[in-house]
């Protein structure tokens, strides 16, 4: 069978992608310039399967090439890429240079090795904020920050590559991610974590003072409503995707989410309630480029692709209890 290119391997998302697919008896191979993630999952991993590891830029065009010419790859799962919004504000060009011209040159690199079939993690930041909830795919996009705006323009650059070459894709536009693997084997190591629950869940633990970051927005208590999706959930969602790719489904654009938002205070009222305590918090500089309220109809992903929400958000709280407890530090690099 051929193998599996997972960009962006060595990151959050993309390792629990890849545990999954070693799980299924899939080869893997991770391209990874190892900017934002870690080499130590994919030595984790190794234990589970065939899992090679690639040390490229997405910027560097060549060294795809290489990286195509070496292994045989029948499918694309890309995850690599920058996804700060607060830092996207800062450095715009940054995020439109690294996530659509990186996209782009995997895009040539797959062209040359007649490797036709993508799976791409896009963001709910796409849409931008819209008073229509819970979003559906059709609407119209209207990114607020750089960060979304990058990742629409990914999303067109595959678009395009679609009806010039007849790239087949799955596009999944999803919201905030947590949790980590149930059996506590790999979870969230970002430098530093943007993400909320498992800021929280390392407050309750005493491992870091929780820092409060969200600005004043206009919701029932005050703070922002997201949808939230388990990274387990998600790896079923992209192997659900590669499968419909694998079976000829055709190109298609999806939302992830379990859609029904939670605001930020009641993502730390149910850490809380798991712990069965109060988490001290620090009130931090603001986010910048936050909205309101935004959550997804996934029904498309569960009608088309059969994809389900299995993990609550409890799940999804002890999972990074049994990661943080193993790992208080994340990765060690
Ligand atoms: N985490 C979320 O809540 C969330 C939500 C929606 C969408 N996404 C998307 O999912 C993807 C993965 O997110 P994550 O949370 O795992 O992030 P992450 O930072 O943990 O992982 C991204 C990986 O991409 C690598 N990378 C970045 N630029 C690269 C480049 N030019 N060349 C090679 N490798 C590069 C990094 O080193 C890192 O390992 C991103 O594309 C992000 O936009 C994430």
């Amino acid at each position: 069978m051929k193998k599996v290119l997972i960009t962006g391997g060595g990151g959050y998302i993309g390792s629990h992608v890849a545990k999954l697919f070693l799980e299924k008896g899939i080869s893997v191979v991770v391209l990874d310039n190892f900017s934002r993630g870690y080499r130590q999952p994919i030595n984790i991993l190794s234990k589970i399967g065939s899992i090679e590891s690639e040390e490229i830029d997405l910027l560097d065009p060549e060294g795809i090439k290489r990286v195509f010419a070496k292994h045989d790859i029948g499918s694309v799962l890309h995850f690599a890429g920058l996804c700060s919004v607060h830092e996207s504000v800062e450095k715009p060009e940054m995020y439109q240079k690294n996530n659509v011209e990186g996209t782009r040159n995997l895009l040539n690199a797959m062209l040359g090795a007649d490797v036709q079939n993508i799976v791409f993690s896009s963001t709910s930041a796409v849409y931008g904020e819209t008073e229509v909830l819970p979003v559906i795919e059709d609407q119209e996009t209207n990114p607020m920050n750089p960060y979304g705006l990058s990742k629409r323009n990914a999303e067109k650059v595959i678009q395009e590559y679609g009806e010039k070459y007849g790239f087949r894709f799955v596009i999944f536009r999803y919201f905030n991610v947590c949790g980590a693997a149930s059996d506590g084997m790999i979870g969230d190591s970002k430098k530093p974590s943007q993400h909320l629950m498992q800021n929280a869940v390392r407050g309750a633990m005493g491992i870091e003072q929780f820092s409060y970051t969200c600005s004043k927005v206009n919701t029932p208590d005050g703070t922002p409503i997201r949808d939230y999706i388990d990274v387990e959930d998600l790896a079923q969602a992209h192997y659900l995707g590669y499968g419909y790719l694998q079976n000829g489904g055709k190109s298609d654009i999806f939302n992830l989410g379990n859609g029904t938002g939670y605001s930020v205070q009641e993502i730390v009222s149910e850490v809380q309630r798991v712990f069965g305590m109060h988490i001290e918090k620090k009130q931090a500089e603001p986010r910048m480029g936050e909205h309101a309220a935004m959550y997804a109809d996934a029904s498309k992903a569960r009608h088309i692709l059969g994809f389900r929400n299995n993990k609550s958000l409890s799940d999804s709280i002890r999972s990074l209890q049994k990661w943080y407890a193993g790992h208080p530090k994340g990765y060690k690099e």
